[in-house]
């Protein structure tokens, strides 16, 4: 039997928009059904480009999430306009995939998670690494103990970005920094494998926006089990992962966080090592199994995936907003999505 076709309405036209809607033509049963931009013609180029003749164009956040083509709001604007985005579309009962990071603060992403469960709708945030078939992999390897118990676990990721002081990176209107970029991937990582730390360090700068460059984090939980995170927007820093276990370590060598090799060292004493190496061929640009996963949960009435729940997303929003606090970065309050008209 033919599954049901999931009609996708993606918010706004930016660069990761266009990534993940070339990955969408990659899958079975889903189309792009609506797309809306804070400029129509900008809206229309987009669903020519990406949809099909029956694809809608909007300049209206709230026209695209009433829209009963639409069962699936990807939302893909800069951070602080995640969340006015995601309270329209949960407030239509759409379900909703939305970018990293979730939102601007723990409390909007606490309020917008219990949100969805109220109405009882998928939500979920578009952490694409956990439907890496590696890191799905590595998730079952560390839980069948094939690196005995996690002591440890190192992360890095960075770039140079843009000096342009308007970009949406370095604008606090739109949630800019390090933290909410880039350092959810290392943070999302651990707590993947960790959970919710009992204590957190951090050390970092500030530009002269206020907004945050790069930070190192340093958690904790019981019996000294420990991660190291290290992320920039002035260096580039490669983006390795490790998991340091009692028998052994898992290497995830640049870039972690679109992993495509991985290796598992087993080393149970001191001089005894042996290795095995994981490979996986992207999909696409790397979505395809995030989106793939999506739509089925979708389709089967399902409101999280297992991969990607909403109480991960509110322990990650929590570790960031501690960091950001320690910081001392303070955001706006987020501003609505409005047409340019
Ligand atoms: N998963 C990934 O691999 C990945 C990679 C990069 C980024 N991201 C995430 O995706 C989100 C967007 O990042 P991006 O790199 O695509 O950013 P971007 O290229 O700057 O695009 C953001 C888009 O949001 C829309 N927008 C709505 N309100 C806006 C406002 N007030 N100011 C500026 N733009 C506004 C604009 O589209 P319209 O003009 O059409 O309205 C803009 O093109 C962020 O949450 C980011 O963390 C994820």
């Amino acid at each position: 039997m033919t599954e049901r076709t999931i009609g996708w309405g993606v918010v706004a036209t930016g660069a990761i928009a266009h990534n993940v809607a070339g990955d969408l033509r990659q899958l079975e049963n889903s189309r792009l059904a609506a797309v809306s931009s804070r400029l129509l013609d900008r809206a229309g180029t987009f669903a020519r480009e990406f949809g099909d003749a029956a694809t809608t164009a909007y300049d209206d956040v709230r026209a695209l999430v009433d829209d009963p083509a639409v069962d699936v709001v990807y939302v893909a604007t800069p951070h602080a306009q995640h969340a006015p985005v995601v309270e329209q579309a949960l407030d239509a009962g759409k379900a909703v995939l939305c970018e990293k990071a979730f939102t601007t603060s723990l409390a909007d992403t606490a309020r917008l998670a219990e949100l969805a469960r109220e109405r009882g709708v998928f939500c979920m945030e578009a952490m694409w690494t956990r439907f890496n078939p590696l890191i799905v992999r590595l998730r079952q390897l560390v839980a069948d103990g094939a690196i005995g118990d996690v002591r440890a676990v190192t992360a890095d990721l960075g770039f140079v970005a843009p000096a342009d002081r308007t970009d949406r990176l370095w604008d606090p209107a739109l949630g800019g920094g390090v933290l909410l970029d880039v350092g959810i991937y290392p943070v999302a990582f651990a707590q993947m494998l960790l959970g919710a730390p009992t204590a957190l360090t951090v050390t970092g700068t500030l530009n002269e926006q206020g907004v945050d460059s790069e930070a190192g984090l340093f958690l904790t939980w019981p019996d000294g089990v420990r991660a190291h995170l290290d992320v920039s927007l002035i260096s580039p820093i490669p983006g390795s992962a490790l998991v340091m276990g009692t028998t052994g370590r898992i290497e995830v060598p640049p870039r972690f966080h679109a992993a495509t090799t991985m290796r598992l060292v087993h080393a149970p004493g001191r001089g005894i090592e042996e290795s095995q190496t994981f490979e996986w061929e992207k999909e696409g640009r790397g979505y395809v199994p995030m989106l793939r996963a999506v739509a089925q949960a979708v389709r089967d009435g399902r409101t999280e995936c297992p991969e990607m729940p909403l109480a991960h997303t509110v322990e990650i929003a929590d570790i960031l907003d501690q960091a950001l606090a320690g910081l001392g970065v303070r955001y706006p309050e987020p501003a609505p999505v409005v047409s340019l008209r």
